[in-house]
């Protein structure tokens, strides 16, 4: 039988505790695959986006580039017209980089329903003006 079953979501990975609400987004229909979900760039994008102004409140440092993007797991599908929650924590800050966990979940208003749609961890390195690391970070105190 070829019947697909839907991905599985623990309890756990729905757990916002230490997560703080960065953004929402309204699935628009320019924001679609060819398969009528969401694109998964675009999530990326707004999770890279979010976690960016989360970050440089936590740590009080305003330029920042992305350097790499771990564990990305794509867990269910989002389609037109869904509310997308941008949730972030932060995983770690070291000497000039900071790390954060980011959750996207599909919000249904009517039935209170979520889905945990990506998960993923970013980090962002501290940069002076010329691009260059900086320990900006080397007494950053959670
Ligand atoms: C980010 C960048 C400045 C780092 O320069 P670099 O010379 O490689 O830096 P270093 O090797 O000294 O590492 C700096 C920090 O980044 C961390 N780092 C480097 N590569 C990493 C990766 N792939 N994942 C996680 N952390 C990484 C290092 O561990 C180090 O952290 P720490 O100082 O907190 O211990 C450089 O790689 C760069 O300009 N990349 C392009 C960034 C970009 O354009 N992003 C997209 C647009 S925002």
């Amino acid at each position: 039988m070829n019947k697909k079953t839907p991905a599985k979501v623990s309890e756990e990975e729905l757990d916002l505790t230490n997560y703080s609400l960065i953004t929402r987004h309204l699935i628009m229909p320019n924001e679609l695959n060819p398969n009528h979900s969401i694109f998964g760039g675009q999530l990326i994008a707004w999770l890279d986006t979010a976690l960016y102004v989360y970050l440089t409140g936590v740590v009080k440092y305003k330029l920042m580039v992305t350097v790499g993007m771990n564990n990305v797991h794509f867990k269910k599908p989002a389609y037109l017209g869904e509310i997308i929650e941008i949730y972030g924590s932060v995983k770690q800050v070291r000497k000039s980089s900071v790390t954060a966990y980011g959750k996207a979940i599909a919000v249904d208003a009517s039935t209170g329903i979520s889905r945990l749609i990506i998960q993923c961890e970013i980090t962002y390195v501290a940069i002076n003006d010329k691009g260059k690391p900086v320990a900006a970070f080397a007494n950053f105190k959670i």
